[in-house]
């Protein structure tokens, strides 16, 4: 695996991979990486003859009151996980090679309307930040294709959505949620639940999959009384619900009684961790 920190030198290094034909998938990541993402390295080399990851804790994505600065930083071990898996290059650049003027006057990219709700709204900029450093990273490597993971839904939807709005020409991959046997989707973010909470903190899937079966199997259309259960029994299991939202899986507008392809989204709040899931569904 090569790897690199700075963007003309991993530039040069693609432009050979290019001049000899070779497609090449981008799998954009924060790091401290796990069973997840090495799921999407696996995915990203189905798709293409060479893989890239990034590496890359994008502070314009942070709230002033969030995470950043614990947000767990193990290089040493990703590289050593990377080495392990089918990875050709890793790239990850410092903050000033990503933001050289500064954050304050770096040019943003906004997806308007989609990114003002569900996580957008208790997370003001997060996507903006989420938009500007994929449009960057997709400027600097150049990719055929780009692997996300389902588990951010509405990252993927906004994703889309600024690939298509820009005519970026690069393809986007989505990747299954990778789950923990009792069913926890796996996350950087699940090293903040304490010991105590952990068995506990199933009942965010357990609560989408209810709203998902009450849907599909028992017929029901009463979507704000059902999103309104499904926190009900996260607020039951003793955990603060932020949101269940049930939504047009394209749009992620409010589900119509037509709608055929639904997403039930959620997001709560443990003592130290902010978890998010999804389940979709399809109705005949
Ligand atoms: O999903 C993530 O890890 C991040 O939001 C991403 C896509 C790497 C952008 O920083």
């Amino acid at each position: 695996m090569q790897i690199y920190n700075r963007i003309a030198t991993l530039r040069q290094a693609l432009a050979e991979e290019r001049a000899q034909g070779r497609t090449l998938a981008l799998v954009p990541t924060m790091g401290n990486l796990h069973e997840g993402h090495l799921q999407l390295v696996r995915l990203a080399r189905q798709h293409c003859d060479r893989v890239a990851v990034s590496i890359f804790v994008n502070p314009l994505q942070f709230g002033l009151n969030e995470d950043w600065e614990r947000y767990p930083r193990t290089l040493e071990a990703d590289i050593a996980r990377l080495e392990t898996e089918d990875c050709d290059f890793l790239f990850h650049p410092s903050e000033t090679e990503i933001y050289p003027n500064g954050m304050a006057d770096q040019t943003r990219v906004v997806v308007p309307t989609m990114t003002d709700i569900l996580c957008g709204a208790s997370r003001p900029g997060h996507f903006e930040g989420v938009t500007t450093v994929v449009a960057k990273l997709f400027n600097i490597v150049q990719p055929d294709c780009a692997v996300f993971g389902v588990k951010d839904y509405q990252q993927l939807a906004v994703i889309r959505r600024m690939v298509e709005d820009l005519c970026i020409p690069v393809a986007i991959v989505p990747a299954p949620i990778a789950r923990e046997d009792d069913g926890l989707a796996m996350s950087s973010r699940n090293s903040y639940i304490s010991a105590a909470e952990r068995p506990g903190v199933t009942v965010l899937y357990q609560a989408l999959c209810w709203c998902r079966d009450q849907i599909v199997a028992g017929g029901r259309r009463d979507f704000a009384a059902l999103e309104q259960e499904a926190a009900g029994r996260i607020e039951e299991a003793g955990f603060r619900p932020d949101y269940v939202s049930i939504c047009n899986a394209r749009t992620l507008d409010p589900a119509a009684h037509d709608d055929g392809e639904m997403v039930v989204l959620g997001a709560m709040y443990t003592m130290g961790a902010r978890l998010i899931d999804n389940v979709t569904l399809t109705l005949g």
